[in-house]
């Protein structure tokens, strides 16, 4: 972009934008199944909008210059801290994701383990296969070695045996989730809690997506076995407002059983020539928005509306996962606890990724999941509480995709490509040939196909490695600046 000569009006600004917002995923409505959480509620969102606009400008870099905002963090974080089971010696952080929290849940371990386990060279965690991929990256930024564990390939939680076989004289943290993001199922956490006692080990539960609802939905009457604080052996428990509790993006709170735990996730450096820094968390100036909007997020919509929107999100669930069980040729994967919904084809040949173009084609956005550890290729479903108006639509529109996919004839270039992917050695090939063959799958020139059932086909077709590889040549290519 060149700067133009002179600013441009506020017209001019707001109608290029509004076009270019216009070509996005609608995050009104209920027409899309990911990356979205929509309450419903407009005027807690306006509202939500507003305090964010009046924290803009200030920075969370030094709770002293801007009182506020400690303040602010204290109480969201106390209201997680108790959400969590937490006693009252428990503390935590306000961070701005999922991300943050569960990289700051193992630089807290890297650093406990540091001071209590000094022999300990090569750090190890361990973490099931259903586990979200931000323990990866957080493995991966601070030098510990995943250890990935086997999950149960009918009910999709950790494998608490297969954790406890992997525990070794390095193992400095166990993880599990509260639910998985794949299949909204809750893992064993009480048993991976024992484990974590007798071997004197800490224990992350990932509640990033569920653990703000799950409690919610325990108070409606669902089946929800304890995952936080409460449990022994837990000892931090990370839960995103920007999820389920509909705060604006930016929005996420790990909680510690106590200070001394937390004290580990500090970073300070007075070994410069300017201010001493120390920050809490990963970022450092930050702005105070995301935080005053949970804030007020929080405290506009109350636990009454929490209760109802969670009421409508269960609803909802319920509706559509009795709905998909209806529908011949599809099959629900285990049995969610959360309103995350997996889903595959009754039989290997069912044409799941054409059923996700052909629900695209009807204006809804439901994501693909590839097969792997244990897991056969699937759609996912996230539900919120604005689905509850349009899950009949939603139904009747799947049942209608179905027919139509199951009925049309095989798409021949996509069992050519299949064979070809499997002729190539994906070890070693190289950013060029991998974007030759992303080309024959219609991807080119950083554009996506409409349909994208031949690229999900290849993908999936794809070891984990190379499809990595595959993606990260895409979107090398995708990020060309204009
Ligand atoms: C269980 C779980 N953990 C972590 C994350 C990562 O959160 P974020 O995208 O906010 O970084 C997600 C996101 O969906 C999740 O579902």
């Amino acid at each position: 972009m060149k700067l133009p000569e002179t600013g441009w009006t506020r017209d001019q600004i707001f109608t290029a934008l509004a076009e270019l917002r216009a070509g996005d995923l609608p995050t009104e409505g209920g027409a899309a199944f990911a990356y979205v959480y929509d309450s419903g509620e407009r005027a807690a969102s306006e509202l939500a909008a507003e305090a964010f606009r009046l924290f803009l400008g200030s920075n969370g870099l030094d709770p002293t210059a801007f009182p506020s905002l400690l303040r602010l963090e204290n109480e969201v974080v106390g209201f997680a801290a108790a959400h969590l089971g937490g006693g009252l010696e428990a503390a935590g952080s306000f961070t701005s994701g999922g991300t943050e929290s569960l990289m700051l849940a193992v630089k807290t371990a890297r650093e406990w383990a540091r001071e209590h386990r000094p022999h300990i060279t090569a750090p190890e965690m361990i973490v099931p296969a259903t586990a979200h991929a931000a323990l990866h990256k957080a493995a991966h930024y601070l030098g510990v070695t995943l250890v990935p564990t086997a999950i149960d390939p009918i009910s999709f939680r950790a494998d608490v045996a297969a954790i406890a076989a992997a525990i070794t004289p390095n193992t400095i943290l166990l993880t599990a989730s509260a639910s998985s993001y794949a299949h909204g199922v809750v893992d064993p956490i009480a048993e991976i809690g024992q484990l974590a006692l007798r071997h004197e080990l800490l224990f992350h539960v990932d509640g990033c997506i569920g653990g703000f609802l799950l409690p919610y939905f325990r108070r409606l009457g669902a089946q929800v076995p304890a995952f936080d604080l409460s449990v022994p052996g837990v000892t931090s428990v990370s839960m995103d407002f920007h999820k389920y509790a509909y705060a604006p993006k930016g929005a996420s709170v790990i909680v510690y059983r106590d200070k001394a735990l937390r004290r580990h996730q500090m970073y300070a450096c007075a070994g410069w020539t300017g201010y001493t820094v120390i920050n809490p968390t990963v970022q450092s100036t930050k702005s105070g928005g995301p935080l005053a909007a949970a804030w007020a997020l929080l405290r506009a919509i109350g636990d009454q509306g929490y209760l109802d929107l969670a009421q409508r999100t269960l609803d909802a669930t319920r509706a559509i996962i009795g709905g998909l069980r209806e529908i011949e040729g599809l099959r629900v994967l285990g049995e969610p606890e959360m309103s995350l919904v997996a889903f595959t084809g009754a039989s290997p040949e069912f044409p799941l990724f054409a059923l996700a173009d052909a629900m695209k084609l009807r204006g809804w956005l439901v994501q693909p999941q590839f097969s792997g550890f244990g897991s056969p290729a699937n759609l996912h479903l996230t539900i919120s509480a604005a689905h509850l108006a349009v899950k009949d639509r939603f139904l009747a529109d799947l049942r209608a995709a179905v027919a139509e996919v199951q009925t049309s004839p095989p798409d021949p270039g996509m069992a050519l490509l299949l064979q070809a992917a499997a002729a190539l050695d994906f070890s070693n090939m190289s950013e060029e040939t991998f974007m030759q063959a992303l080309a024959l799958a219609g991807v080119q020139g950083g554009r996506l196909p409409d349909k994208m059932a031949a690229i999900n086909g290849l993908l999936d077709a794809l070891p984990a490695p190379a499809r990595e590889a595959a993606i990260v040549a895409f979107v090398n290519d995708l990020y060309t600046h204009a």
